[in-house]
């Protein structure tokens, strides 16, 4: 790319469509590149994924406010992509304005432009990091500055543990987080499965091979064990769709996530 916008850090790859610039172009945002907008495009004709994406959207919207309806007001987003209008500080801030967010992710341009976007706002703040590496997240400057860790929080971990191989342990890594955090914190997962409509998971595993960012559905047995420790609020592990629909009733019937809200013991 010879002259990329000003929000684009240079060290990033940006020859090769990216998880956040492209979940930006489904949620019809501005902040993605044309090698993002060509594939995206091709990807939506083998599978609905801007459908997907609002519905994970609108899961996580839901989730949110049931943190707040709980008492929570502090929130650490993990694989936030680009805050896009209806974001977690948004929906947040319209119940309490004084919410803390601080938002995560290692993709750079994601990062650039979302800090540029929050300047203004000191409840608000981006790190860069790795969220496989909990101890580099929780000890970053936004985490110890804008959160207090010694009173409940929220850590949502939407659409990212798919990104999280295998070997790379996801078990082992939402623990790390869940034992960071004091009793009464939540739990906010969303996590791609084959489980219900298994053709169009494949065809997102594959699609998404080609780019940074690959993907791995899970089943509901190997999600389960990442919610230990937890209890889920009602109606507990069930497609995203499902969870509290009925507070927003335009979310449609068909995913391939499931989706949980858990309350540390
Ligand atoms: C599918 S998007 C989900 C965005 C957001 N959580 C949501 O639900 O709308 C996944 C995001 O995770 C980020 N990501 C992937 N692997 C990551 C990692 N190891 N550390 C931090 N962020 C990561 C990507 O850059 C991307 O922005």
């Amino acid at each position: 790319m010879q002259n990329p916008p000003r929000w684009v850090s240079t060290s990033g790859d940006l020859e090769r469509p990216n998880a956040a610039r492209l979940y930006d172009y489904y949620l019809g945002g501005a902040h993605n590149f044309a090698v993002d907008r060509e594939f995206a495009e091709h990807t939506m004709k083998l599978v609905p994924t801007a459908a997907l994406v609002q519905h994970s959207r609108a899961f996580l919207r839901r989730a949110v406010q049931a943190c707040l309806a709980a008492g929570i007001r502090q929130f650490l987003d993990l694989g936030s992509g680009i805050p896009t209008a209806g974001n977690v500080h948004e929906v947040a801030h319209r119940v309490d304005p004084t919410c803390r967010v601080v938002y995560v992710d290692n993709e750079p341009a994601t990062v650039a432009h979302a800090r540029t976007m929050l300047r203004d706002n000191p409840c608000v703040a981006f790190a860069e990091a790795d969220v496989r590496d909990p101890e580099a997240v929780l000890g970053s400057p936004e985490v110890r500055t804008v959160l207090d860790l010694d009173r409940p929080i929220a850590v949502l971990m939407v659409a990212i543990l798919p990104y999280v191989r295998d070997e790379d342990r996801p078990v082992e890594l939402v623990a790390a987080y869940r034992d960071a955090v004091v009793t009464g914190s939540h739990l906010v997962l969303s996590h791609l499965t084959a489980d219900y409509r298994p053709e169009v998971a494949e065809a997102l595993m594959h699609v998404a091979a080609e780019t940074q960012s690959p993907v791995v559905a899970r089943a509901r047995a190997a999600i389960e064990p990442l919610l230990k420790g937890f209890d889920l609020l009602e109606p507990g592990l069930v497609p995203v769709t499902e969870w509290r629909a009925e507070e927003e009733p335009s979310a449609g019937d068909e995913t391939v996530s499931y989706g949980a809200v858990g309350v540390k013991r």
